[in-house]
């Protein structure tokens, strides 16, 4: 059966697991190759463990179940030279990069008084300037072929701040500004560029005790069932977290065939916190 992707090559950033994996292998069975570039190594200034070359590999075989290519690559998307070489690697091996996922993310939180800023480099390098830097890697090569979809992940947070988390919502925000910017100098070279914007995910950016002690500072040991209440509350239905395969298949919406003329715009995959929103 004819995949709604069938032919294309889609670039992954933070595609060891989590949502990058779901994106990853939905579309590889929607027929794409797939470029995965991860860090896969953790950071002093992220309170929790970051994808391992396990985990990449382990993406790379969900992408070859489907019987597709895939090239993976260790690399930091805060890294200018690791991201030109990735997509120079990538252009080398299929050809062509014909969708770019700049999904790659930390958390870091923290309040106005007491964030480190090394924790606001550190993320800020990741979900802003990474993106930034995704975003350039590849705009010379889609201008040139006249085609191409982009899809950066910002946040719930990104939409609605929360207590002590500013580097991490000033990030998402940021991610916001700079997708409607993008889309604006891209359109005239047939490359849109979009947002989804996930409420609480099912993935180990959520799933780790470093997260659970700064939500609920009050306990020693604090675990799911400790914080399930909590990140309920930051969505209007009553569930605490989305799976990832939701966040894909607005992602799959913005990349296929069906959405040429919808650029510079932000799919709220967030249990309907979107409603709480001015507009
Ligand atoms: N999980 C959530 O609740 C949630 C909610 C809203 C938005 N997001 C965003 O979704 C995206 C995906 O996160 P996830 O939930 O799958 O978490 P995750 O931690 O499972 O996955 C993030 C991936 O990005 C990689 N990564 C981190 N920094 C990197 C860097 N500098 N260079 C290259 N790779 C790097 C990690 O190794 C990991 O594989 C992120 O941008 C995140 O901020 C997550």
């Amino acid at each position: 059966m004819a995949g709604q992707l069938d032919g294309q090559v889609v670039f992954v950033t933070g595609g060891a697991r989590g949502q990058g994996r779901s994106h990853a292998e939905a579309v590889a069975r929607e027929g794409a190759d797939v470029v995965l570039f991860d860090r896969c190594a953790d950071s002093p200034h992220v309170a929790y463990p970051l994808a391992t070359e396990a985990d990449l590999a382990e993406s790379a075989d969900l992408v070859r179940a489907h019987g597709r290519d895939v090239l993976a690559l260790t690399g930091d998307v805060g890294d200018e030279g690791a991201v030109g070489k990735a997509v120079d690697a990538a252009i080398d091996r299929f050809g062509k990069i014909d969708v770019l996922l700049a999904n790659a993310g930390v958390h870091g939180g923290g309040s106005i008084q007491d964030a480190h800023r090394a924790v606001w480099d550190e993320v800020v390098a990741t979900n802003l300037t990474g993106v930034f830097q995704s975003l350039r890697a590849v705009a010379p090569h889609m201008i040139e072929r006249g085609y191409g979809r982009i899809v950066a992940t910002a946040s719930n947070q990104a939409r609605m701040a929360v207590p002590g988390s500013v580097p991490y919502v000033a990030s998402k925000w940021g991610v916001i500004g700079l997708v409607k910017a993008a889309a604006l100098d891209l359109a005239p070279f047939g490359i849109t560029v979009n947002a989804v914007a996930p409420g609480n995910t099912s993935t180990p950016m959520v799933h780790n005790d470093p997260l659970y002690r700064a939500l609920r500072p009050d306990l020693a040991a604090p675990g799911w069932e400790d914080v399930e209440a909590l990140l309920r509350e930051h969505h209007v239905q009553p569930v605490a977290l989305l799976e990832p395969v939701e966040i894909t298949a607005a992602v799959l919406f913005l990349i296929g065939p069906a959405t040429p003329h919808i650029t510079g715009s932000v799919i709220d995959v967030n249990a309907g916190s979107a409603a709480r929103y001015t507009a």
